[in-house]
Order: C-alpha cells, then structure tokens, then sequence
C-alpha cells in the first residue's frame, strides 16, 4: 500500500495540454522517421492496448484516456512510423493556475524499443509545456526503472523527491523536474 496519499489522475502521476488550437495536428519528423501528434478518438484502441502492454499497475483505462482526449487539461501524444501505427504515447497533465506540467505517461510498444520513440515524444512534450507557458515539467517514475531514468537524467530532469510506496505494488518513485525556461 502507498504510504502517502494517492490522488486520481490528472492530479496523480505515474504518469500532465496544449491549447488544442495551438497544437499542430503533427509535429517533425525525427531522425528515427517517428512522427508525434496529439491523440485522437481514432487512437483509443492503440492506446489502451499500449497501456495493457506497458505497465503493470496503476493502469489508465478507457474511460479515463477518452475524458483527457477530451481535456483541455490534458495532452495525450502518440508516435508512428511511416505506416502510421502507433508505436508510442505520452500522457501530459496541466493545472489551472499551476506553472508546472507533469509528464503522467511515457510508453513505447516492446517490439518499437530503442528507436527513438520515447526520446523523440518527450521533446514533443517539453515543446508542448514550454509552448502552454509552463516554467517546469515533473514526473515520477520507479526507482528500479533504469532505462527510464537514464532516458530523463540525460534530457536534463532532475531527481527532486522520493515517494516510498508510491506505486500500487509497492515500489517506490524518484520525482524528477526538468527547468524550462
Ligand atoms: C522506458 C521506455 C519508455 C523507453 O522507450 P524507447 O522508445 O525504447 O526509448 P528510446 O529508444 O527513445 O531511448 C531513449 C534512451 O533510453 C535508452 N534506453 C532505452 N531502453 C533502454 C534500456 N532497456 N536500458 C537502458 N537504456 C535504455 C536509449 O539507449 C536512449 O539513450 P539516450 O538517452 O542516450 O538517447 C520503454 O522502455 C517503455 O515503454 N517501458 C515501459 C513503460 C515505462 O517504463 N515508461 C516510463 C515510465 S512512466
């Protein structure tokens, strides 16, 4: 059990939205040829079949992926290939009044790993915090997550808290923060 209080998302994070106007339909291409754009109703397969596929616990469900495709709160971004399936997805929350972002999701499909993916949808989610006005973004993820960890040290996220128990199976999580000014 968590030792500290869990809110739902989008206050909690395991996993924080552009001005839906302000948010182009895609964004570059990457080296990778990856290509990030906000989610669509058309994605919610993609995305709760990612989920079931990424995570062990503390899952999203459709329900709760439909209401922040909806959101002007929120911000759910999805990488493709050229075949335009979606290989990977980010989850992004913001709070009226808050200058902070939080990165809630961040997942690329086992079999598209190490390509890019997840690289190539976090700078799209600092683009899109940074373009919303926010002076951070934050997340949390599991202490024992190394490929993760590295993957945020090396964008310049920096370890800001610990929550023992955090998870729903237990394991703790590092709170990290990324400056964007
Ligand atoms: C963590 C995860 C998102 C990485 O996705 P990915 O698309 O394979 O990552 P990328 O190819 O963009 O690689 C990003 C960096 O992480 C490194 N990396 C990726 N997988 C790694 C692994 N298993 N071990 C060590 N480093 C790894 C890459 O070498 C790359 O290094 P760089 O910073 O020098 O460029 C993916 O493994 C995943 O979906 N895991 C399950 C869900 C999860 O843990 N999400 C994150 C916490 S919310």
């Amino acid at each position: 059990m968590p030792t500290i209080p869990l809110p739902s998302p989008p206050e909690r994070a395991r996993r924080p939205a552009l001005e839906p106007a302000r948010l182009p339909t895609t964004s570059a291409d990457t080296s990778a040829g990856v290509r990030v754009r906000r989610a669509d109703a058309t994605d919610l397969d993609a995305l709760v079949a990612m989920e079931q596929r990424s995570f062990s616990s503390d899952l999203l469900s459709r329900a709760q992926y439909r209401r922040h495709l909806d959101s002007d709160s929120a911000l759910v971004l999805v990488a493709s290939d050229g075949h335009q399936h979606v290989l990977g997805a980010a989850v992004l929350f913001f709070r009226k009044g808050s200058g902070v972002a939080r990165l809630y999701s961040l997942a690329t499909l086992p079999e598209a790993r190490g390509r890019g993916i997840a690289a190539a949808l976090l700078e799209a989610a600092v683009t899109a915090a940074r373009r919303r006005g926010c002076r951070a973004l934050r997340l949390e993820v599991r202490s024992g997550n190394s490929a993760a960890i590295g993957l945020y040290e090396r964008r310049g996220f920096h370890r800001i808290g610990h929550h023992p128990g955090y998870y729903e199976d237990g394991e703790d999580a590092w709170r990290y923060e990324k400056p964007l000014d």
